[in-house]
């Protein structure tokens, strides 16, 4: 049983993989490799434990004759192309559940910190203007029994509801492909329109994937539709949002604020302008960047390239479909 893998793994985890039986190339560099250096590194793997963002394309699929198994560490699976990967017969494993709530304190903490310009004020302190007291410079807007939209209420968005409920005892609306049955009934929340959430929310939370559907939803005819003290949080994916509207929209004021940890591209240039605006808070796509939901989700990723390497249903699978042939 062999494995690539894109990131240095911790010693847990080798350990269990090892006793297993299975064997490990690691990527030891930290910088992301080029595709030339992937496919070198992964061609004789039958499973691939991939971290990161890193592309899986069709070309690379090709390049790699014995792969049985994908085990992303990560919930998002648009770095795959699950079509291919598929029609080959390759599971892919993901890691879902365990990192909702950290991922939604994320983009909690983006839409509070974003709402009392906290990223900015912090930036004036180092910047040394910590000055004389000015009642109504830069002050934030309170956020209390406001609106929130999610865009995408799966399990992330139901944790973010469920915070924004329970703190601050918002209103909870939704846009969706299907209902969300558990948040009506626990939350009152409420499934409209693309352009209901749009106009209705104070604060708009987005959770989606990233597909061909939603990339760039969150454009300019979209923030022209959002009220004009709305703040927009995306802890899902940088492409959902097109970065030059976004920047406009805050420019032009036709929206508030914008809470941002996910960029695109990533990583975000430091000279990118959005990071010098009072409004706009950013962080570098740290959403489950907690010590016991990552050790939750390496340990969830281990399962599935363990049960895909021996041949066997992935506890967490993306494309199952290749399970019932
Ligand atoms: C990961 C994420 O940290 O789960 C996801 O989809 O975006 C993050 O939790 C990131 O993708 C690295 O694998």
């Amino acid at each position: 049983m062999k494995i690539f893998t894109t990131r240095q793994l911790p010693d847990p985890v080798l350990k269990t993989l090892k006793i297993e039986g299975a064997t490990v190339n690691l990527w030891q560099e930290k910088r992301e490799l080029t595709k030339e250096e992937f496919i070198e590194n992964a061609k004789d793997a039958e499973g691939l434990f991939v971290m990161g963002g890193f592309k899986i394309t069709e070309e690379i699929i090709h390049a790699l004759p014995d792969l049985k198994v994908i085990s992303l560490m990560s919930v998002g699976y648009d770095n795959v192309d699950i079509k291919a990967v598929t029609k080959r017969g390759i599971g892919v494993g993901h890691t879902p559940d365990v990192l909702s709530q950290a991922t939604a304190d994320t983009a909690f903490l983006l839409m509070l910190a974003t709402s009392r310009k906290a990223f900015y004020h912090h930036k004036r302190i180092l910047d040394g203007n910590w000055k004389f007291f000015d009642p109504m410079a830069n002050v934030g807007i309170d956020i209390r029994n406001k609106t929130l939209g999610v865009f995408g209420l799966g399990n992330i968005g139901f944790e973010m509801a469920k915070l924004c409920k329970n703190a601050y005892g918002m209103d909870v609306i939704y846009h969706n492909r299907s209902n969300n049955e558990q948040a009506e009934k626990e939350l009152g929340a409420k499934k409209v329109s693309f352009d209901e959430l749009l106009e209705q929310s104070d604060i708009i939370s987005v959770h989606a994937n990233l597909t061909p559907e939603t990339k760039e939803v969150f454009n300019a005819s979209a923030f022209a539709k959002m009220k004009p003290n709305a703040i927009f949080v995306n802890a899902g994916r940088g492409g959902i949002h097109n970065e030059t509207d976004l920047r406009a929209a805050l420019e032009n004021e036709t929206i508030w604020g914008a809470g941002l940890d996910v960029t695109n591209p990533e990583p975000m240039d430091k000279d990118n302008p959005l990071l010098s605006m009072p409004n706009v808070s950013v962080l570098p796509h740290i959403g489950s960047a907690v010590k016991e939901t990552r050790e939750a989700m390496l340990e969830l990723a281990t399962r599935n390239i363990l049960a895909g390497l021996k041949g066997e249903k992935l506890p967490a699978c993306v494309n199952p479909e290749v399970y019932n042939k």
